[in-house]
């Protein structure tokens, strides 16, 4: 045999020295929940180790994943039934937790990066992504509202907006308005392939947020199809998008390679809360090793490529060293 593939596995130094993928803090986004009031840290229960946060505890959170090296934080808020409505109008009120949120962080911490969550599902009285009429999905009115959400969120001092709602032309809407209002540096990370999962299921758990009637079919992609990742795809980049996002993460790995295939744009994997949920029942168990589980996930997204990964491991593999 010339070819002996196992020469390059001999030893650690060796297989070091060969690695092709690696994965950093640089490449983390943590996920961080909010709730009102003062000195608030709830564990969500369907995923251990994941709190949702008064603005205060939420500051000394992000103070501890700074100093681990980890700089950005996709922030998601739980708000109170009593201020949900039919268009979503808590999402773009001045004093609403969320832009609080938003302003509180850049303010304590300019230099961290902070991502936005737009869609009405947190803020909508019926847990949908758009305006509902009838029972549908409106797409176009809903723009309007996402334009504002939108603005809203970068006036408070956003560095990347993140669409999430899966509505059709979006990405351009929102371009177009941050443009408009002078926020040409304000970032578009768009949730281009979103599949209509149930891996979000420990998600909605922790901000209230499922649909209280349906699902989300008629705007989320059915997990079947790969070609029309393309088309959600070309679209964003088209409408201005500077990350194309795809999700969840690992159930979908050919769809972030497929993507990675055909943009230059910066890919990014969402390796969502029912994801986290799995590994962490297992590991809770004893059925799966901890370390090992969680950086071969990661690890996965990377070689598949993905260069940004939202996680809810993000400060753990940190803080226990072992990227
Ligand atoms: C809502 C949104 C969802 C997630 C991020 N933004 C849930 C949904 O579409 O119902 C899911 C994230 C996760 O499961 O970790 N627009």
């Amino acid at each position: 045999m010339l070819q002996r593939p196992r020469r390059n596995r001999k030893s650690e130094v060796i297989r070091q020295m060969v690695q092709e993928t690696h994965v950093s803090a640089a490449n983390l986004i943590f996920p961080l929940f909010i709730v009102d009031g003062e000195n608030q840290k709830t564990e969500v229960a369907s995923m251990p180790g994941i709190y949702r946060y008064s603005i205060d505890n939420m500051l000394r959170e992000v103070e501890s994943c700074l100093k681990l090296g980890l700089n950005s934080f996709d922030l998601f808020p739980n708000i109170d039934e009593a201020l949900k409505d039919k268009f979503a109008t808590e999402s773009h009120r001045d004093e609403s937790l969320y832009l609080r949120a938003i302003r509180a962080v850049k303010k304590e911490f300019p230099e961290a990066c902070v991502i936005t969550d737009v869609a009405m599902d947190p803020y909508s009285s019926d847990g949908h992504d758009g305006i509902v009429e009838n029972g549908e999905i409106i797409n176009d009115a809903t723009l309007e509202v996402l334009g504002k959400m939108a603005l809203a969120h970068a006036r408070s001092g956003a560095d990347i907006i993140a669409p999430s709602d899966m509505m059709d032309g979006r990405v351009g809407y929102i371009r177009k308005v941050l443009d408009e209002n002078g926020f040409t540096n304000v970032s578009i990370m768009s949730y281009s392939a979103k599949y209509a999962s149930a891996f979000y299921g420990p998600f909605r758990d922790a901000l209230n947020s499922a649909p209280k009637f349906g699902d989300k079919k008629t705007y989320q992609m059915n997990p079947a199809n790969q070609q029309e990742a393309l088309i959600e795809a070309r679209l964003d980049e088209a409408e201005g998008a500077d990350f194309l996002m795809v999700k969840p993460g690992l159930p979908y790995l050919d769809v972030i390679k497929l993507l990675k295939d055909n943009t230059q744009l910066p890919i990014a994997a969402y390796n969502v809360s029912g994801e986290y949920a799995m590994i962490k029942a297992a590991i809770q168990k004893g059925w799966l090793n901890n370390q090992r589980a969680i950086t071969e996930v990661l690890t996965s997204l990377r070689r598949a490529g993905a260069s940004a990964i939202l996680t809810y491991h993000a400060k753990e593999v940190l803080e226990n060293k072992w990227l």
